[in-house]
């Protein structure tokens, strides 16, 4: 943040998959000022792979302050060209199954073994399954880290160690919250854990230090920002949950992106799932004790809709789904999704199921199916996802939730959010100012420099209102469909030969 003489602005960077934007907002009232985005490409080699341009990813975001990113995407590079030595791994890449499945085996474990000390599952989601495929599969990695060459990091470490010098030295950094997702932390310690390195075969040497989210992390080296300190660094899901104010125990936010992300904060108590939760942490201001989450992670939500605009071309744009209920919007022309059931398992289900092999499903099409049936279909699955984890969530903590806020890009879809609190059966809140990732990231920065933002939630300093969609179906409608829901789940685990 950078304080002028009489305002104090705060900046975020937001690097998300699909694009990177940087955003203003004013300290006083915390209202946005301005912003801009750029948009980002995937390239996608094989069924299941996902890379992005290492060089493109920093190219979007050279300005800025607090920053907050996609998590688990995985960059390697070398330390003294500065250059990648691969594409980046992206967090929905899947071509990790075979190492997971190889990593299972030779240890005879399951899935769930290395829990306790990172919280996370075996999966293809996160970055120690990343590296170590690099690791197997690239020589020049393999060269690079024998000669000590080679820096790991996730894209806030890769863009933090691209745009600070301090005293003419790239920092090699990462805050807590991105560490949480590699499976390399030590989720009570906040520290790199030896047992988790060996287990994955990962040098320690490549790591980034560990710090608080908040704290002068360095100074930006060029540019019209030069000078300014970055004092802010979360992973995005965690930032949104900070910019929704959910700052208190059993507060929980869900964010609709490219994926789904549903955290619910746990307070200084680190819980452990029985139902495919992930624990993580939440974020750690300067010195104070961390705050953790339980955290449902979904694959697939806002990817769905742009797979029907980009791949199967049958709507002109995602507002098309139903922002408005007018006759112009595909998906109100309909009533209901007429008995279709739309499992969009692209890359496999997340929570609560971490099913790799599961692959999308759309079933239960007749005669009478129409294109307006499927995206409705597609609308209602992202919707019954979300019901799975907030049932997991009450399993695990036996309170139900009052109501869930909810953000991102499908938040503007109004059709959607009445879906959603149909489905889920709890009122779903929508923040006024949508822009809660990048307000997360700005709010983290103010901390780090002293701006006492935790304390402007009042009416008049945090004038953010919500907007709150309530269930309008009963609950035997909802159970019943619910049912169904379950039974085309256990379609998308079948394989034909
Ligand atoms: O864990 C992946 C997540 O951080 C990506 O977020 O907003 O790009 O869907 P988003």
């Amino acid at each position: 943040s950078n304080k002028s003489s009489s305002h104090a602005f705060l900046g975020a960077i937001d690097q998300g998959t699909s694009s990177s934007r940087f955003l203003i907002f004013n300290s006083e009232n915390l209202e946005l000022v301005t912003y801009h985005q750029e948009t980002l490409s995937s390239i996608s080699p094989k069924p299941g792979w996902v890379e992005q341009d290492p060089i493109e990813i920093l190219e979007t975001t050279k300005l800025s302050i607090g920053v907050t990113n996609q998590r688990e995407t995985t960059i390697l590079w070398d330390k003294n060209s500065g250059k990648p030595l691969h594409n980046a791994l992206v967090w929905l890449d899947a071509r990790t199954q075979e190492t997971v499945d190889f990593l299972l085996e030779q240890s005879g474990k399951d899935k769930d073994c290395l829990q306790d000390a990172c919280g996370l599952p075996i999966s293809t989601y996160f970055s120690a399954l990343k590296i170590r495929w690099l690791i197997d599969n690239v020589p020049n990695v393999q060269k690079a880290i024998e000669q000590k060459r080679c820096l790991f990091g996730t894209v806030d470490t890769w863009l933090l160690w691209n745009l600070i010098l301090n005293d003419h030295e790239h920092v090699h950094v990462t805050d807590v919250t991105n560490a949480s997702r590699t499976m390399l932390m030590n989720i009570r310690k906040l520290t790199w854990d030896s047992y988790l390195c060996n287990w994955f075969g990962i040098p320690e040497h490549i790591l980034p230090t560990i710090k608080s989210s908040s704290g002068i992390f360095g100074y930006i080296s060029e540019g019209a920002l030069k000078g300014i300190p970055i004092s802010a660094v979360l992973g995005d899901q965690q930032a949104a949950l900070v910019g929704q104010k959910c700052w208190t125990k059993g507060s929980a936010k869900s964010t609709y992106g490219t994926g789904c992300f549903i955290l619910y904060n746990t307070g200084e108590d680190i819980a452990y799932s029985r139902n495919g939760l992930l624990t993580t942490v939440a974020y750690k201001w300067n010195d104070e004790d961390p705050v953790y989450a339980l955290e449902g992670s979904i694959a697939i939500a806002g990817q769905c809709i742009k797979w029907l605009r980009d791949n199967l071309e049958i709507i002109p744009d995602a507002k098309s789904t139903g922002k408005k209920v007018t006759k112009k919007k595909i998906a109100t022309s309909v009533e209901d999704a007429g008995g279709v059931y739309f499992v969009p398992a692209f890359s496999g289900l997340f929570a609560p199921y971490w099913r790799s092999d599961a692959r999308g499903v759309i079933c239960g099409i007749t005669q009478y199916t129409t294109k307006a049936h499927i995206i409705r279909a597609a609308l209602e699955g992202i919707s019954y996802q979300t019901r799975e984890v907030v049932d997991a969530m009450y399993d695990d903590s036996h309170v139900r939730l009052a109501r869930m806020q909810v953000d991102g890009g499908m938040a503007e879809n109004q059709l959607f959010l009445q879906m959603l609190a149909n489905i889920v059966g709890i009122p779903i809140a929508v923040p006024s100012l949508r822009e809660t990732t990048a307000l997360g990231a700005a709010l983290g920065a103010g901390k780090a420099k002293g701006i006492d933002i935790f304390t402007l939630d009042d009416e008049h300093k945090f004038p953010i209102t919500m907007e709150t969609y309530v269930p309008r179906i009963t609950g035997s409608v909802r159970d019943d469909n619910f049912a169904q829901w379950k039974k085309a789940v256990i379609k998308s685990f079948e394989r034909i030969e």
